[in-house]
């Protein structure tokens, strides 16, 4: 017996419906916003990553799945789906198409992480990416964008928490800040972070390391060094979503886990699902795409993952409707029967309605057990009689009563 992977999950046939939910969902926004598909590969160079998301950061340093394949380059499992639209992006040439591109995407990840409920080492993500605008209304619809999402599919009761973590101009006076701030206690930090402290410091905010945490704790907050600019960006964000009703909290704490942030970043956190309540996290990208070689163009963007909105949706009892099954099950008598039956349901088919038969050779009596487990909504029995009448009774399972058809009329009287 071979067993799943660590971190993995299947989705079962009798649960798959919640996910198709979820990701029509996911499609009806988009199309809202006039957002359009875009599929990048399960894996990339590993130099995307390194350079896109940082290689200081969490994902790069402890999570990716890298290995070199067998013509010896080195290829990464997709961690996150930013990096590899930027690098489309640029590669075909989008920056000439009207501006903005507004692209969305659902792909499986992979980190390698320690799993836990609502933590897994391949999940699944609905991200949407917006390149070429630097305006604050750009920020604030891909927000309002999200938030929709989660509306829709049913994920209530969340906070939005919003944050700047400043551009080229602004962040290095605060990292100037934090490194005096860490200059006495370097000893005390985990190797990553002494790594970080000269590298890049604002990661040692985000390290998980509990000794690490506890130093951070009382660090000068960005908000305080942002330049005017950065300051004139976020206060038009906020004004914008307090327009539309939007509620969030500024929390000062907010870096997220990917170097190439600027500027807003935000988080939907849920209390429903404990330690991993972050739901869909996101923020402006202003120096990725040129960071992976192309022009100056700027991005924002957001995912969120469908594990854990699933995790969501189940903790707080909302039911996801079921898309209606099985309409009409012909069970045949015999082998001549059985010829109609298969008929009858592919004419039923042909015109969209769900239809089923025997296809395993049961028994009169366990096709009606059968039926009744599939849900059919009715049973037809197709014996000798209904084939010399070109008539079937149909059965209404909900309410045993009958109606006897002809097999013509079969398509009009149930619809
Ligand atoms: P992220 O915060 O790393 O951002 O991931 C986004 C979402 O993916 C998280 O909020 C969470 O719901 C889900 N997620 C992350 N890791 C796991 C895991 N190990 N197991 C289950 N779910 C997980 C990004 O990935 C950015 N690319 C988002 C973005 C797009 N920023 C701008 N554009």
């Amino acid at each position: 017996m071979i067993n799943i992977p660590k971190g993995t999950k299947d989705v079962l046939p009798q649960d798959s419906y919640k996910w198709q939910f979820v990701e029509e969902k996911a499609r009806e926004i988009a199309a809202l916003y006039n957002v359009k598909e875009i599929r990048t590969p399960v894996f990339e160079h590993t130099e995307v990553f390194l350079r896109g998301v940082g290689d200081t950061t969490d994902i790069v340093n402890k999570e990716m799945y890298t290995f070199l394949d067998k013509g010896n380059r080195s290829i990464t499992l997709k961690p996150e789906g930013t990096a590899g639209v930027a690098r489309a992006f640029i590669e075909n040439g989008m920056a000439s198409l009207p501006m903005p591109v507004k692209t969305f995407y659902i792909t499986p990840c992979f980190r390698y992480e320690r799993p836990q409920a609502g933590r897994l080492r391949e999940f699944h993500q609905f991200g949407v990416e917006i390149l070429g605008s630097s305006a604050p209304e750009t920020d604030a619809e891909t927000i309002a964008m999200a938030k929709e999402f989660l509306n829709a599919v049913g994920v209530t009761k969340l906070t939005l928490k919003l944050n700047s973590i400043g551009c080229k101009d602004c962040r290095p006076n605060y990292e100037k800040a934090l490194r005096e701030y860490l200059k006495g206690r370097y000893d005390e930090l985990c190797d990553l972070c002494k790594d970080r402290y000269e590298r890049n410091p604002l990661r040692i905010l985000d390290c998980k390391n509990e000794e690490c945490k506890r130093i951070i704790a009382g660090a000068p907050k960005i908000a305080d060094f942002l330049c005017d600019d950065c300051k004139k960006h976020f206060e038009r964000v906020k004004t914008l979503l307090t327009g539309v009703g939007l509620e969030f909290t500024i929390d000062p704490d907010i870096v997220r886990g990917l170097d190439y942030y600027t500027k807003t970043v935000f988080e939907f956190v849920s209390e429903e699902i404990g330690a991993q309540g972050t739901v869909l996290g996101g923020g402006r990208y202003d120096r990725l795409i040129a960071d992976l070689g192309g022009s100056d163009v700027k991005g924002i963007g957001f995912a969120a993952g469908i594990e854990r909105l699933l995790l969501v949706l189940e903790n707080s009892g909302k039911q996801i409707p079921e898309k209606s099954g099985v309409k009409i099950y012909f069970a045949p008598m015999g082998e001549r029967e059985s010829e109609v039956a298969f008929t009858l349901a592919e004419e039923l088919r042909k015109k969209g309605m769900v239809a089923e038969t025997d296809i395993v050779g049961r028994g009169i009596k366990s096709q009606f057990k059968y039926a009744d487990k599939i849900g059919a909504e009715y049973v037809a029995v197709i014996g000798s009689d209904e084939l010399e009448k070109g008539k079937a009774n149909l059965k209404k399972m909900s309410d045993g009563s009958e109606k006897e058809v002809d097999f013509r009329d079969i398509y009009e009287f149930i619809k």
